[in-house]
C-alpha cells in the first residue's frame, strides 16, 4: 500500500541511514525527510539518494507549528516516523533549555500537527516515536532495561527524551491516535557525529591526537550497528502493535575503555603504525557530571514478536565503521571544521 512518511531529522546519523533505507526498499512510498539542519544535521549523508524519485526534503524546525502544517498539506502525510532530537548528552549538561525546545515542545508540536491533519481517522495514520534506552535510567547491580522498566532518568537529555514518550503516550490515551515507541542503545557506524565517543576516537587516533576518557572508563554500554537500528525501525513501523514499546539492543556490553583500546589497537594495524602507538593516546579526564554507570537492553520482545535480531558482530561492525572514516576524510574534515573546533576546545579543554 502506499504511503508518505514524513521522517523528522532525516539528515542526522540514524535519520539518514532509515531515509535511506525506505527510499530504496519502498520505491511506492513517497518519503519527506523533514529536518532543521542544525550542527548534526548534514545532507551528505543522503548523496546516493537525492535524486531518487521518491524522495523529498524540507528544511523546518519541529518547533514552528506553521511550516509544520504547511509540510503535512503540500505532501498529504499518511505516517510519521519521528527521530529529530538534540541528542548529545554533554550539550545537555551545558544547555538543557535547547533539549526542551526540542525535544520536548518539538515533539508535542509535531503530535499536534499529526492529530489536527489526521482528525477523524486518527486509527489510519501512524505516529511512530524513536526514543532511547536513557530513559530508563542507570543499572548498577546488573539485570537488563524491559520495556516495563520504570523510567529514572538522569540526564538532561534522558529527562528530554523521557518527557517527549510520555507525550506520545498520552496522546494515544487521550486521542486514541496511533502510536508505537521504541527505545534503543548506543548507535555506532558511518555518519555518526565526531562529538560521540567511537567517531571522536576514530578522527583524535588518525590525528594522534588525545583519546579524552570520562572517569576511569569503566561505563558501559550496549552497542548497536545503526543499519541493525534502521532495519529494526523498519520492523517496527510495519509489523508493531499500536499501543506497544519495543526494547532495542545489541546484547552486546562493552566498558568504555575497552572499546577505545579496540580501536586504538584495530587503527594501529589499518595505518600501518607500530602496535601500542595509539594506545598512549588515551588520556583519563574529569568524568561526566552524573555519568550513567551502565545501560544493557534486553530486546527478547521484538525479537520474539516481530523477528528482528542484530544481524552483525560488533568486530566486524567496529571494521567497516573504521573503514567507513578512512575513507571518508572528506566528509570527516567538513563536520570538524568551523563550529566543532570551538565547541571542542569548550568541552576538553578545562577538563
Ligand atoms: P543526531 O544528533 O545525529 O541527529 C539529529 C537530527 O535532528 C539532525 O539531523 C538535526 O539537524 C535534526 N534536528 C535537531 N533539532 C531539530 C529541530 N528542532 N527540528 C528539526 N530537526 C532537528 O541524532 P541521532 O544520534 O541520529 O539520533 C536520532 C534519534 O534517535 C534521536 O531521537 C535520539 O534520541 C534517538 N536515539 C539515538 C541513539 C544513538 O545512539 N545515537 C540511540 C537511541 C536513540
Ligand atoms: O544509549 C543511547 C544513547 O547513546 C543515545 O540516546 C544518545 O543520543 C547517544 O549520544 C548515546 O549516549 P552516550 O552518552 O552513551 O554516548 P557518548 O558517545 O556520548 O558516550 C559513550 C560513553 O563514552 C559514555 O559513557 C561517555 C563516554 N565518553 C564520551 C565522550 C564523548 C568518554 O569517555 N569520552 C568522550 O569524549
Amino acid at each position: 500500500m502506499s504511503k508518505t512518511i514524513l521522517i523528522t531529522g532525516g539528515a542526522g546519523f540514524i535519520g539518514s541511514h532509515v531515509v535511506r533505507l525506505f527510499v530504496n526498499q519502498y520505491p511506492e512510498y513517497k518519503i519527506v525527510n523533514l529536518d532543521a539542519l542544525t550542527y548534526a544535521g548534514n545532507l551528505e549523508n543522503l548523496k546516493e539518494i537525492e535524486g531518487a524519485p521518491n524522495y523529498f526534503f524540507e528544511k523546518v524546525d519541529i518547533q514552528n507549528a506553521e511550516e509544520l502544517e504547511f509540510v503535512f498539506k503540500k505532501h498529504a502525510i499518511s505516517d510519521v516516523i519521528h527521530l529529530a532530537a538534540e541528542s548529545h548528552v554533554d550539550r545537555s549538561i551545558s544547555d538543557p533549555l535547547s533539549f526542551v525546545k526540542t525535544n520536548v515542545f518539538g515533539t508535542v508540536n509535531l503530535l499536534n500537527v499529526a492529530k489536527s491533519a489526521w482528525a477523524g481517522e486518527l486509527d489510519q495514520h501512524l505516529f511512530y516515536h524513536v526514543s532511547t534506552d536513557e530513559v530508563y535510567g542507570s543499572l548498577h547491580d546488573g539485570g537488563f532495561f524491559v520495556e516495563t522498566t520504570p523510567y529514572d532518568p538522569q540526564s538532561p537529555y534522558s529527562a528530554s527524551k523521557a518527557a517527549s514518550d510520555h507525550f506520545v503516550r498520552a496522546y494515544s490515551n487521550t486521542y486514541k491516535m496511533k502510536t508505537v515507541v521504541s527505545n534503543c542503545s548506543n548507535n555506532y557506524g558511518p555518519n555518526h557525529f565526531p562529538e560521540k565517543l567511537i567517531p571522536l576516537c576514530i578522527h583524535n587516533i588518525k590525528n594522534m591526537k588525545p583519546l579524552p576518557v570520562y572517569g576511569k572508563g569503566e561505563n558501559v554500554r550496549d552497542w548497536l550497528f545503526v543499519k541493525d537500528h534502521a532495519r529494526a525501525i523498519d520492523t517496527v513501523f510495519h509489523k508493531g502493535k499500536p499501543g506497544e514499546t519495543y526494547n532495542i539492543g545489541g546484547f552486546n556490553e562493552w566498558k568504555n575503555i575497552d572499546i577505545v583500546r579496540l580501536l586504538c589497537k584495530k587503527m594501529d594495524e589499518k595505518l600501518g603504525r607500530e602496535p601500542g602507538i595509539s594506545e598512549t593516546l588515551i588520556t583519563f579526564v574529569q568524568d561526566r557530571a552524573g555519568h550513567d554507570l551502565r545501560y544493557a537492553i534486553d530486546a527478547t520482545k521484538i525479537q520474539q514478536e516481530l523477528g528482528w535480531e542484530p544481524s552483525l558482530q560488533f568486530e566486524e561492525g567496529i571494521e567497516l565503521t573504521i573503514d567507513w572514516y578512512l575513507a571518508n576524510q572528506e566528509w570527516l574534515e567538513h563536520v570538524t571544521t568551523g563550529s566543532y573546533q570551538e565547541y571542542y576546545k569548550n568541552l576538553y579543554d578545562n577538563r
